[in-house]
């Protein structure tokens, strides 16, 4: 047997934990296999031990359905092992078709995921009944424990990839496609035979009457003693003519009396009705030893070649011959040839010859006792068998009995062999089945992670298109960005040109030039008006004009400015008394003209020029 895992601390009182609070009992699946599905699930969180996980599962209840679906493996397709489903549709639907002709068929299938497995079973037995025959006269009822599982297979729709198992012709008849052609959904009128449930193998009573009960791949992770308590149901569950369908990778325990094997490789068997004990799913090597019994003595040459050992009694129950074969086993002396043989050892010893000897005489018929425990006999011979017959004359008169012993020890050793070894064979082939199942466990696990894996794939993949879409329209939005910038640089370069232009037209003036906005605002103060009045342009800028404290007398200019900002003066002249920034008076004459286009007046400009220096 495999050696049992060591304990993983906390793995019992998770067990425990989902029973009480969410009435799941998983102590009777394999613990191997729970560990490493709960332990994927752990990875996935980025937590270390079992008694950690139990503790996220109590502050995040919207855990358990995850856990379940990690620990409920749903990896399932149409027509799974299809040189099983091809002897099914074979051998199996046509006696379970010919049923219904007394009785409506009721058919199982426990354990059934999404539903692929039952949905190929009807498929078939409406190809061999026709689709009236097949919805008049059966019901399929497809159960799980997994109530998410069953929703998918209520609605009854597939992926393309999902129809790979299914042949082009039933595809075509028991499936119509929709969503695009991305999905296919089962035949709505045959889908009404089909009867989904929740069920749970280990804790709920079986349903009743049937007659093909398939159970696949689920047998597999429970452990030997809660399988036998299923197949016990299973059992129950079938009619006395009902076939019973497992895995590939799952069979029925040696001691398992109650099927017989229609297919042990195909894994098919049958219920054999009544009391389970009386079934034998294993023959026992049959040591059925040749009766050998003398005919008639014809010559004592004969009678002393012979290897058995043998006596011969008169009618009156006198010993007549003894062979040396039986004067060996039984020590025999001459002078006890003539004595009565209730005088002597081979009356009572290995076994009581007294009413064999009377049955003979009066039936004038053989006796046999077989296997007979030879105790305090000859060292090597420990089982013997005893064979009595009548020795009659020409007119049927009996006028002796022939004893013969035929030593069975080297047989009963041999079957004691065979038996060891059948033992051995049983153990063997127990540990053969639980590294098999453990095998094809694992293979589940493979299959639903690479599933989990092509999801991800696929999520990677639409993520990878929406990324590679948002790229794109970016680079777009960048030569559209690129025009813009190329078009602002080309401005700008016009500005500078034009900023250039109006400089030198300035510094051409050689006045002071400053230009003011409608609020009176400097929006530009030159070079020259720098050199005037000793106030940087960036201070200037942005500050009111009224506000500006240079050494020109700005008040007295600004009726100026309000008549030109009015429009009521095209343009106004004036001579102030100022000083410089050098602290010298200066007489400075200022012309102000409007600034704008179209006739609206945006400001004004203001040109100042020194017109002498005051003593
Ligand atoms: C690997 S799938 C097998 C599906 C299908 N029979 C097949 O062979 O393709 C095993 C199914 O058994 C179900 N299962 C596990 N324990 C169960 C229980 N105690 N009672 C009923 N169904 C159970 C799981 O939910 C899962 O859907």
């Amino acid at each position: 047997m495999t050696p049992m895992p060591p304990p993983e601390p906390g793995f019992q009182q998770l067990l425990e934990y989902l029973r009480t609070t969410r009435g799941f009992d998983f102590t009777g699946y394999k613990p191997s296999s729970l560990i490493s599905r709960i332990g994927k699930r752990m990875h996935m969180l980025r937590i270390d031990g079992f008694p950690q996980y139990q503790d996220y599962l109590e502050v995040h209840p919207e855990e358990f359905g995850e856990l379940f679906n990690y620990m409920l493996i749903n990896v399932t397709s149409f027509f799974r092992d299809p040189q099983i489903w091809r002897y099914v549709a074979e051998e199996v639907v046509p006696a379970i078709a010919e049923r219904t002709q007394e009785r409506p068929v009721r058919i199982w299938s426990a354990g059934c995921a999404s539903g692929e497995e039952a949905y190929t079973l009807a498929m078939l037995l409406a190809e061999r009944l026709g689709r009236d025959a097949f919805v008049d006269n059966v019901k399929i009822y497809a159960t799980d424990v997994d109530e998410e599982a069953l929703a998918e297979a209520r609605a009854a729709k597939y992926v393309r990839a999902k129809m790979d198992g299914v042949p082009e012709d039933l595809g075509a008849r028991y499936f119509e496609p929709v969503g695009n052609g991305h999905q296919f959904v089962f035949d709505k009128e045959l889908r009404r035979s089909v009867i989904f449930g929740r069920h749970n193998l280990v804790a709920d009573a079986p349903i009743s009457r049937i007659d093909l009960l398939a159970c696949r791949n689920t047998l597999m992770y429970l452990n030997a003693e809660t399988q036998a308590h299923v197949l016990n149901n299973f059992h129950f569950a079938l009619n006395g003519d009902g076939y019973l369908l497992l895995g590939k990778a799952e069979m029925l325990f040696t001691k398992e009396k109650s099927f017989l094997a229609v297919d042990l490789k195909r894994r098919i068997f049958r219920k054999v009705p009544g009391d389970a004990a009386r079934a034998r799913l294993w023959l026992t090597p049959l040591l059925d030893q040749a009766g050998a019994t003398l005919g008639t003595m014809a010559d004592s040459l004969l009678f002393d070649a012979t290897p058995l050992a043998q006596l011969i009694l008169n009618p009156g129950g006198i010993l007549v011959g003894a062979n040396p074969q039986a004067r060996a086993m039984f020590q025999i002396q001459p002078a006890d040839i003539g004595r009565s043989i209730h005088e002597l050892q081979p009356a009572y010893r290995p076994v009581d010859l007294v009413l064999p000897l009377q049955q003979v005489i009066d039936e004038r018929a053989s006796v046999h006792i077989s296997d007979i425990f030879f105790a305090g006999g000859p060292p090597q011979i420990t089982h013997i068998s005893v064979d009595l017959a009548p020795l009659v004359d020409d007119r049927a008169t009996v006028i002796g009995i022939l004893i013969s012993y035929t030593d069975l020890s080297r047989l009963k050793k041999l079957e004691e062999d065979v038996q060891t070894i059948s033992q051995e064979l049983e153990t063997t082939n127990q540990e053969l089945q639980s590294t098999n199942e453990e095998l094809e466990t694992t293979n589940q696990e493979l299959q639903s992670t690479n599933e989990e894996l092509e999801t991800t794939n696929q999520e990677l993949q639409s993520t990878n298109e929406e990324l590679e879409m948002m790229n794109e329209e970016l680079e777009s939005t960048n030569d559209e960005l690129q025009a813009v910038n190329d078009e602002a640089r080309r401005r700008a370069g016009e500005l500078d040109e034009a900023h250039l232009f109006l400089q030198s037209v300035m510094s051409g003036l050689g006045s002071a030039v400053v230009v003011i906005d409608k609020d009176c605002r400097i929006t530009m103060w030159s070079t020259a008006a720098e050199e005037m009045w000793g106030l940087r342009s960036a201070e200037a800028r942005g500050e009111a004009l009224e506000r500006l404290d240079i050494g020109l007398p700005v008040e007295e200019l600004m009726p100026s400015i309000r008549r030109v900002l009015a429009s009521e003066s095209p343009r106004e002249q004036t001579t102030l008394q100022a000083t410089n920034r050098r602290g010298k008076g200066i007489r400075c004459a200022v012309s102000m003209g409007p600034l704008g286009s179209d006739h609206r007046v945006l400001g004004a400009i203001l040109l100042m020029e020194v017109q002498d220096h005051l003593p």
